[in-house]
């Protein structure tokens, strides 16, 4: 079923099954010769993936959706458009419960991950276009979830509460997008005030950290984040280190 946006002109498809919704994005991004605003959303992914080329578990029960971000600028700054995902993610369905943002690309539900958010830049020519790849944990009852997951993994259902409407949810979740980026100008001018409400929900503030980097291995605690959108570590040695990439373990 396929759907428009008034606003944005975005068109929306809603399927029950998909490999995986942002690969399918990236090649009609690649295939297109125009700037793309497209919606993707599948009840179930075959091949969903996750970061790192990892494999992102994806059964009924989850929304898993991509959706098409043209950009004016040549490098968008991919961490600040994850935490801006993440962050609308919060705000949409923090009428069910609250939530935290666990830097970089993780939302938390009862300190467990319910949603993970990838973003991906395909370029048409100079034009980048980025694919923002969400997947939520909805109505994933407890006995779905894999046993060596229990502990990390949530879904809404598993947690006693209502599971979030998929079509309402995709919705919301990309026009609120749309409207923080193309009117308000969120990645291209003062992120600040975005840093400051993601900085609410800082899931990490205060807990140990460790990164390993081409240099060593870094310990110490998550002490915020950065300007830029970077996890600041006050390190064990007692200097702040700033990871602008990657996870944190
Ligand atoms: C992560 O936690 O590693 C990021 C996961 C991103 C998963 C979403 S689900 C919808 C979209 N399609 C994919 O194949 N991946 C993203």
């Amino acid at each position: 079923m396929t759907d428009r946006d008034l606003l944005f002109q975005r068109e929306y498809t809603f399927t029950e099954t998909a490999g995986s919704t942002s690969e399918e994005l990236k090649e009609a991004v690649r295939a297109a010769s125009s700037p793309l605003w497209r919606v993707l959303s599948a009840e179930r992914q075959t091949a969903g993936r996750g970061r790192e080329g990892k494999t992102f578990f994806s059964p009924p029960g989850g929304i898993y959706f991509s959706a098409t971000f043209p950009m004016e600028k040549t490098q968008p700054l991919l961490p600040c458009f994850t935490l801006l995902a993440g962050l609308t993610v919060c705000r949409a369905l923090e009428g069910i419960s609250p939530l935290a943002i666990k830097w970089p690309n993780d939302v938390m539900l009862n300190g467990k991950k319910v949603c993970g958010i990838l973003a991906q830049t395909v370029y048409i020519g100079n034009a980048p276009t980025v694919i923002l790849g969400v997947g939520i944990n909805a109505s994933l009852p407890e006995a779905d979830i894999p046993p060596a997951l229990r502990d990390i993994m949530t879904s809404f259902t598993a947690e006693g509460l209502p599971a979030p409407p998929v079509k309402k949810t995709v919705k919301d979740i990309v026009s609120a997008l749309d409207r923080e980026i193309y009117l308000n100008g969120a990645l291209s001018g003062d992120f600040s005030p975005y840093l400051k409400e993601i900085a609410a929900r800082d899931h990490l503030f205060g807990k140990r950290v460790a990164r390993t980097l081409p240099r060593g291995r870094v310990t110490g605690v998550a002490a915020g984040l950065s300007p830029t959108g970077g996890l600041l570590i006050r390190t064990d040695a007692g200097e702040t280190e700033e990871i602008l990439f990657g996870a944190v373990n």
